[in-house]
């Protein structure tokens, strides 16, 4: 087994709470074993630029508990996206050399990677080309597969669990149809468990048939349900890439596409209250987007310790030789999971089971 003088870590993609508490743990297993750590900046630009800054002791002491990272992020793809005969491929541009140049320049022998489905993607593809890479999963989307959570899912659903009992107070005595537009590009994890944990009347997630995951049709029913029960006011919680039927797809904010090809997404919450409102429902429809919110801020106690658990996991596994795998949480297990497989499962679809618990205790 090759040893290791030199870690590098970065951190890219969407950011969330808990990046920092898994920063600290990897440099504090690293030193143990007196291994240096540098910090790539922003993302895959670090690596590609040489953008990078010693990680000492000193540098991580005080941010177990601090949102964001300390590193910056970026959606930076050292690849190209491209179709071939339906088939995406990625094809390496000059900025992987820039990145195998400035790996061998800083002494790297490990990188750590943190963050979701693109950054770890990456991660993958310059196995390739011989680097050594251990993926951490962070985002809060949770649509990782190879593991239960990925850092930051169970911090933004507690955001969303607070907004959603705050909602509740002022739905209730100005007799409205709240909607709340949360976080959640293929998966509607943060809209189940938040919709769950938060008292939500109707939860629309991402997933579903190819002509739609909900009708305004469906919405309507269970509002003037409730409203037969005499539940004068209700709570739509929606994922930003639901589906609606009447639109065929996804609500897009802008044109804006990043390096890996996602569209810019929001606006699905306002296009529905503007559906409802011809409906004419007694109760007014009003929205609240929680948007970045949810990416903010101070990590929860179960992100802190499975960030804790992840940084330390990433470093044993370099220590050990497992490379080209990401650390995955089954159960109460940490594993070794390979990227490949991990990937093939990207984006990971809600889990069934809390969709059929909404739907058993009356959610629409
Ligand atoms: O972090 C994941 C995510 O929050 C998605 O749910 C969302 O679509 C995306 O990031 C938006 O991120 P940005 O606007 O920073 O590109």
């Amino acid at each position: 087994m090759p040893e290791l003088k030199r870690i590098g870590v970065l951190t890219g993609g969407g950011d969330s709470p808990g990046i920092n508490s898994a920063l600290r743990a990897i440099v504090r297993r690293a030193s143990a074993e007196g291994i240096e750590v540098v910090g790539f900046r922003d993302g895959w630009k670090g690596p590609i630029e040489g953008e990078a800054q010693p990680l000492t002791l000193a540098d991580v002491s005080g941010i177990l508990y601090v949102g964001g990272t300390i590193l910056g992020t970026s959606r930076t793809n050292p690849f190209r996206k491209r179709d071939r005969d339906g088939e995406t491929v990625w094809e390496p541009t000059e900025r992987v050399d820039a990145i195998l140049a400035n790996l061998e320049k800083l002494s790297v022998d490990a990188l750590i990677a943190i963050g979701g489905d693109d950054t770890l993607g990456v991660a993958h593809r310059l196995a390739a080309y011989g680097v050594k890479a251990v993926g951490i999963p962070q985002t809060i989307d949770n649509d990782i597969g190879g593991t239960d959570f990925a850092i930051g899912f169970h911090s933004a659903l507690a955001t969303v669990t607070d907004a959603l009992d705050k909602l509740h107070t002022t739905a209730h005595a100005h007799h409205r149809l709240l909607i709340v537009e949360v976080m959640g590009r293929d998966s509607g994890w943060i809209a189940v468990y938040g919709g769950l944990a938060g008292g939500a009347d109707v939860i629309i997630v991402p997933e579903g048939p190819p002509e739609g995951s909900f009708s305004v049709d469906e919405v309507e029913e269970v509002v003037r349900r409730r409203l037969a029960q005499g539940r004068r006011f209700s709570i739509v919680v929606v994922a930003e890439g639901a589906r609606p039927r009447e639109l065929g797809g996804k609500q897009v904010a802008s044109g804006e596409v990043d390096a890996f090809g996602h569209v810019q997404l929001g606006g699905v919450g306002y296009w529905l209250a503007g559906e409802l409102k011809k409906r004419n429902l007694p109760l007014t429809p009003r929205v609240t987007v929680l948007a970045y919110l949810q990416r903010g801020g101070a990590a929860t106690p179960f992100d802190r310790l499975l960030a804790t658990r992840f940084g330390v996991k990433a470093v044993e596994f370099a220590l050990e030789g497992q490379f080209d795998v990401l650390t995955g949480l089954w159960g109460t297990e940490v594993r070794a999971v390979p990227l490949e497989e991990a990937l093939a499962q990207c984006p990971k679809p809600v889990d069934p089971e809390l969709l059929r618990v909404a739907r058993a205790i009356g959610i629409g």
